[in-house]
């Protein structure tokens, strides 16, 4: 998990390197901290002069102040010496708490900095994972790893890495003090670190375990919320309100009973580290009561050896307090590298698209497609369209031929056989450079929460005005704008103004028609239109095909007719194919329809459109 972190850290090199120099500069203060007290009860009042090896300029380097100056000190008159001795124990805390709230700034600005790189990478490839995989998941979820789990490095740098290392660099510094005042002392103290170390590691399986569920459950609780507000209309066009509040308390209360399980382990844990520490304390005070008894400590040595030994546990136990947080940061962690090591199941090919986009011919060779392994979709495709054709691809709903034309700008690639355009099987090109000569307009439409003129423009940003204007009136929807608070400046979408079904599709169109690209695919692009306006739109629809290869999925006669071949496709296969002329004289599915759907349309739109 570590090494996945690495490349984060590393970014953040000089700020890391020197929230670790703080740490040895807290530690370094941390363990003068004693020192004033020892020489106040050793020197003030005891009157006996420490031994030269412990302070003096032995072992421990020159004691915790360099040895000279504190033998100048040491020599001081007895009120002198303790006003120096109080006065260090006032600059020795101050600075130790003045290093540790800068420290502790230092060391959320990087775990925040890192939150946000993570939080980057996440969302790039996130946007960058094919719709199928998108269409595994709950948006909820990745709602929750985008925005929560992402935290999870913060907390494992600040509650994880720092502590511990704080930790282990004070117990070097203290075996060096400690030891050579009293080895037996100090090996006693020791000896509950791997009794602790142990209770970690007993405990640590069960709080992951649970620390998962309740992000699993946290996770949950934010999918129902997602789901429920984007499916309010629905809710409360059927009075579920009561039914989607239950479900909603169902979830939230499994998470709630989950937090707590988590929290009664953790406090159980903090419980038992809390036991062994009090044990730990009660020993190395007992064995050391003693040694004073029979002079081999002195009393100030005695009461450092106690401070040290807060002073040990404490970083010990911040770890072992703050284990629950950690192992849910590392479950967190999990789960952002789950999604970032997705693999892009669209490799993007190294050819770039032509500008121009086909020149011959496009075609489907063999192709199968399944969105799921057990349901196959689309079956044996074989379809050859000429570069310039304007294409119908007609069908039930439900036959695949969204899925179809999906194939095209790679939303998803083929199970089986490819689809190539001029003799170039499509995966060998950028897919960028691909996407970019292809304009859509998709089902169902989908209006940002920009500007009316930033959605029309959202496929060529920078697009001047006029070019908007001219794109929106060809799409039948200038007049709808103008008529609007602020024009093409009024903000549409959640905050902004809401638009018919009908609007937003002409909006789409507008956007299509601006994108200006030599493929053009139109899912239903006219579905949401009455017979009149859709009449109208078509005119602009048909202005956009002209000299593009475009493909047209419709139900209306109009817009069919005038294909140069249409497609029939039912259960995922291609039922028919030809024009309008062949597939009417060979009285099959397609004259079916015919018949039954589009003749009395028929006469309506030639009766609507002669007055408009
Ligand atoms: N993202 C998806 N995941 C799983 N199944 C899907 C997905 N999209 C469509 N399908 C299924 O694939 C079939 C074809 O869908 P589609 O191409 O949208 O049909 P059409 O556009 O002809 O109505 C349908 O049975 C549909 O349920
Ligand atoms: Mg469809």
């Amino acid at each position: 998990m570590i090494g996945k972190f690495l490349p984060y850290l590393t970014a953040r090199r000089w700020q890391v390197a020197w929230a670790l120099l703080q740490v040895f500069l807290i530690a370094g203060f941390e363990l003068l901290k004693p020192w004033p007290l020892q020489i106040i009860i050793d020197d003030v009042l005891g009157g006996r002069r420490p031994p030269v090896g412990l302070i003096g300029g032995g072992p421990v380097g020159g004691g915790p102040v360099g040895g000279g100056l504190l033998g100048e000190l040491l020599a001081l008159p007895k009120p002198w010496l303790l006003l120096a001795a109080c006065l260090g124990i006032v600059v020795v805390n101050i600075g130790a708490g003045a290093l540790t709230l800068w420290h502790n700034y230092t060391a959320i600005r990087v775990g925040q900095s890192m939150v946000n790189d993570l939080r980057g990478d996440l969302y790039a490839h996130l946007q960058r994972l094919s719709l199928a995989y998108h269409g595994r998941q709950r948006v909820g979820d990745l709602l929750y790893r985008v925005t929560a789990d992402s935290f999870a490095v913060q907390t494992m740098i600040m509650n994880g890495l720092l502590p511990i290392l704080s930790a282990v660099i004070l117990l070097t510094g203290m075996l060096f003090v400690l030891f050579p005042m009293d080895p037996t002392l100090t090996l006693l103290a020791l000896t509950i670190v791997p009794v602790l170390f142990a209770l970690i590691a007993g405990f640590n399986r069960k709080i992951v375990d649970i620390a998962t569920e309740v992000r699993d459950l946290d996770s949950r609780v934010y999918s129902l919320v997602q789901w429920g507000m984007a499916a309010i209309k629905v809710v409360q066009a059927f009075t579920k309100e009561a039914e989607e509040h239950r479900r909603f308390m169902g979830a939230s209360r499994d998470s709630l009973r989950a937090t707590l399980r988590l929290y009664n382990w953790q406090t159980l844990y903090s419980g038992a580290v809390n036991a062994i520490i009090a044990i730990g304390t009660a020993i190395v005070v007992y064995a050391g009561a003693r040694a004073v008894m029979t002079g081999a400590l002195t009393l100030g040595q005695l009461i450092v050896f106690i401070a040290y030994l807060a002073q040990l546990y404490a970083p010990i136990n911040q770890i072992t307090q703050s284990w629950g947080l950690i192992a849910g940061a590392r479950v967190g962690a999990a789960r952002v590298f789950e999604v970032l090591e997705t693999e892009a199941d669209l490799p993007s090919g190294a050819l770039q698209f032509p500008i121009e986009g086909a020149q011959h011919e496009i075609a489907w060779r063999g192709v199968g497609f399944r969105y799921r392994p057990e349901t196959p979709v689309l079956n044996d495709i074989d379809l050859t369209v000429a570069a310039g054709a304007k294409i119908a691809v007609v069908g039930p709903t439900g036959a695949g031929k969204s899925t179809l034309l999906g194939l095209l700008p790679r939303f998803f690639d083929p199970t089986q056989g490819s689809v190539a355009i001029d003799g170039v099987d499509i995966r060998e090109y950028s897919l960028h450079s691909l996407r970019s000569r292809i304009a859509m307009v998709l089902q169902p439409p989908l209006i940002f929460p920009l500007s009316v003129a930033d959605n029309i423009a959202y496929g060529r940003p920078g697009a001047d005005p006029a070019a908007i204007e001219n794109a929106a009136r060809l799409a039948r929807i200038h007049d709808t704008i103008a008529a609007l608070p602020q024009g093409y400046e009024t903000l549409l979408g959640e905050a902004g103004v809401a638009l018919s079904e009908g609007e937003k599709q002409r909006i789409t169109i507008a956007r299509a028609l601006l994108r200006d690209a030599p493929i053009l695919i139109l899912d239903e692009p006219t579905s949401a239109l009455d017979v009149a306006t859709e009449a109208l739109v078509m005119e602009a629809v048909e202005t956009l095909m002209a000299g593009r290869t475009a493909f047209i999925i419709a139900h209306r006669l109009s817009t069919v007719r005038r294909c140069d071949k249409i497609i029939v496709l039912c259960d995922g296969a291609i039922a028919e194919q030809g024009s309008f002329a062949e597939l009417l004289r060979r009285g099959g599915i397609f004259a079916g329809y015919y018949q039954t759907q589009f003749a009395p349309q028929d006469a309506a739109a030639t009766e609507l459109a002669v007055p408009a």
